[in-house]
């Protein structure tokens, strides 16, 4: 499979047949790869709605009739404006032919730009075999080693380092080495300055203290997954 970072939480998992999108933040986000009309999902995943992860989701689902799979209260907003949507909660589990994602807990406030209140998750993901824990905005907290172990082991993480709204880098070496996957790849950072940081650093960091491997993705760049 490919997984391709298109800036802030953004990424693009694919297999030439599925593609799934997650927090599709493009139009607004100075650093995004591609804008909302270079996207073909079948899927699209959010962790949570603010806009920096709810982007461009409306007008990318009714474009391409991409499913949208959001916490519940989100999830039915989104479905008022015309969304096909799957509205689990947190530790709630959504199948598709791709796999299946998983809500799990993020310590972070939420609300939609609309003003609906809900939870942020994180999303643990199995696309085809592969197992992705995007971490959603959040604090570091000690329960995303219980999540990251009591399955099949992580292959990749993808772990907020910017700081100010999430974890920062050195936070998310204790939240890399609780998760223990085989690769790492950082985001949520350098998007605004609030949220500037270090990521050769945080690799370094990482490589150091950890058996991960990081991997820093440029927006656009793709990592492949054998
Ligand atoms: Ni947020
Ligand atoms: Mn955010």
């Amino acid at each position: 499979m490919e997984l391709r970072f298109l800036g802030q939480s953004c990424f693009e998992l694919s297999d030439g047949r599925h593609n799934v999108l997650i927090d599709p933040f493009l139009s607004q986000n100075p650093k995004a790869a591609v804008g909302p009309d270079e996207v073909s999902p079948t899927t699209i995943l959010l962790t949570h709605g603010h806009a920096d992860h709810l982007g461009d989701t409306v007008d990318i689902a009714k474009r391409t009739g991409a499913t949208t799979v959001a916490v519940v209260e989100l999830a039915h907003e989104l479905g008022e404006e015309g969304l096909d949507v799957r509205d689990p909660n947190l530790g709630g589990t959504v199948k598709f032919d791709w796999g299946w994602v998983k809500l799990t807990p993020a310590w972070h406030t939420a609300v939609s730009p609309k003003g609906t209140p809900h939870v942020a998750a994180g999303l643990l993901v199995n696309f085809g075999g592969t197992l992705i824990y995007h971490l959603g905005d959040t604090a570091l907290f000690s329960d995303l080693a219980l999540v990251a172990k009591r399955g099949d082991p992580v292959d990749v993480a993808l772990v907020p380092i910017g700081g100010h709204y999430t974890m920062d880098r050195w936070d998310a070496i204790t939240a890399a080495e609780l998760v223990g996957a085989k690769t790492v790849i950082p985001c949520h950072y350098d998007t605004f300055p609030p949220i500037e940081s270090d990521a050769q650093a945080f690799k370094a960091d990482v490589e150091a203290a950890t058996n991960s491997d990081v991997v820093v993705l440029a927006p656009g760049e793709t990592h492949s997954v054998a």
